[in-house]
């Protein structure tokens, strides 16, 4: 094979390192199982009405990791969106996550910051000095019954299709409040979408003439020539998808939580006047419902269409997507072991979402990436 390297897997954590080691002169073979490059941030026009749609839900890039950001720098411009999201409850439309316009809607209330804050710091004294028993204590815990019921409970339990009394406390470590009225998403100093798009960006890292994609190519099918037992320990590889499929669920299954995304077009130019809006209640089967046209205000889109995606979520099985790590103590137990595994697998590096089973945002990916090959590659 005429390669220095295998990348296994194209997303944000395989195209940096093949990215960085091509540019210092090594040949890179990347295969992705999939039949397009990028991961899971790939997006692609709808065809009727050219509106960016994330095929594996909705991206939004954001740092404050001033390597991250310059690295991204090279390869696409952001716009300047910044990210809001809205829920209804009962019929009502809030700002989120719970701030001050929150609060005072919800209370029809006018408290300033301090008033609010004493008013939730008495709501959340309710349970005393118990130690929360489960997911249900630990919200009116932080943010007090009457926040926690309206706009968390019934949104987490359709996230995880379980009564939030029967999942432990530690799913929800905090449950922000702002006490101001500044509602947006993400408080890194850097944020934005990317101008043309995130396959453009995703492609123009792939462009380089020491890098080879084969699409379509599962690294377990052994009737292509890329495959495991062909490839480890004849060249080094970088693998980043799912852990336990690289042992064979030697050590059990990792469980992941994936979404079911329901695609839609509608002849009305605006459907929701927003990018994101959850819905808080369980009558309300879907979790939230996003619009993609309004992720780009500033682009040409034609004013009488417009996509919409709802978002539903639950247990993954074997074939579904993995999207997020689930993370019982079983699960604990078994990425212990399994990073046993890893260890004694020689000139193997596993990296990326799946192949460390951790939630990574894209700036994480990147970041994580760069370090794998200043410590172990370079
Ligand atoms: P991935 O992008 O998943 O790439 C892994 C690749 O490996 C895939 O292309 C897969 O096909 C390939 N692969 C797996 N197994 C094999 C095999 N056997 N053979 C060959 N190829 C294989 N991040 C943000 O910063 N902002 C967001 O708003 C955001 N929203 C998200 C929403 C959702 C629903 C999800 C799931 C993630 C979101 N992320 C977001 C995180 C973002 O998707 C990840 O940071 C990014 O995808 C990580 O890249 P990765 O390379 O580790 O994994
Ligand atoms: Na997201």
């Amino acid at each position: 094979m005429n390669a220095d390297l295998v990348v296994v897997g194209t997303g944000f954590f395989g195209l940096t390192v093949a990215e960085r080691l091509a540019s210092a002169g090594r040949k890179v073979l990347m295969i992705d199982r999939r039949e397009h490059l990028g991961g899971n941030a790939y997006s692609e026009a709808e065809a009727s009405t050219g509106i960016e749609v994330h095929r594996y839900g909705a991206h939004l890039f954001h740092t404050a990791n001033e390597r991250v950001w310059e690295y991204v720098n090279r390869f696409t411009r952001f716009t300047s969106y910044e990210h809001r999201v809205y829920t209804t409850h009962r019929g009502e439309v809030f700002p989120m996550p719970i701030n001050l316009g929150t609060i005072n809607q919800f209370f029809r209330s006018a408290y300033g910051p301090a008033a609010a804050r004493e008013l939730i710091r008495e709501q959340a004294a309710e349970l005393g000095d118990r130690v929360p028993e489960n997911l249900d204590e630990q919200g009116v815990r932080l943010i007090g019954r009457p926040l926690y019921e309206a706009f968390i409970r019934e949104y987490t339990a359709k996230q995880w299709q379980t009564d939030p009394r029967e999942l432990p406390a530690s799913i929800i470590k905090r449950l922000p409040v702002r006490y101001t009225y500044d509602n947006r998403y993400f408080n890194d100093p850097h944020q934005g979408l990317p101008v043309d798009g995130y396959t453009a960006w995703l492609e123009r890292m792939a462009d380089h003439p020491n890098i080879e994609v084969r699409l379509s190519t599962d690294f377990f099918d052994s009737s292509q020539p890329v495959h495991q037992a062909a490839v480890v320990g004849q060249v080094p590889v970088v693998y980043t998808g799912p852990v336990d499929r690289y042992f064979d669920y030697a050590e059990g299954e990792l469980s992941w939580r994936t979404l079911d995304f329901e695609t839609e077009v509608l002849d009305v130019g605006d459907f929701q006047g927003t990018s994101v809006m959850n819905y808080a209640d369980a009558e309300v089967p879907y979790t939230r419902i996003h619009e993609f046209r309004h992720f780009h205000p500033e682009r040409d889109y034609p004013d009488d269409r417009t996509v919409i995606m709802r978002e539903y979520s639950r247990f993954a099985a074997r074939q579904d997507e993995p999207y997020y790590p689930v993370n019982t103590a079983d699960d604990r137990e078994r990425l212990k072991r399994y990073r046993d595994l890893m260890a004694a697998e020689r000139d193997v590096h596993f990296g990326g979402r799946l192949g460390t089973y951790q939630y990574l945002d894209m700036h994480m990916a990147i970041g994580s990436a760069l370090s794998m090959v200043d410590n172990q590659l370079s």
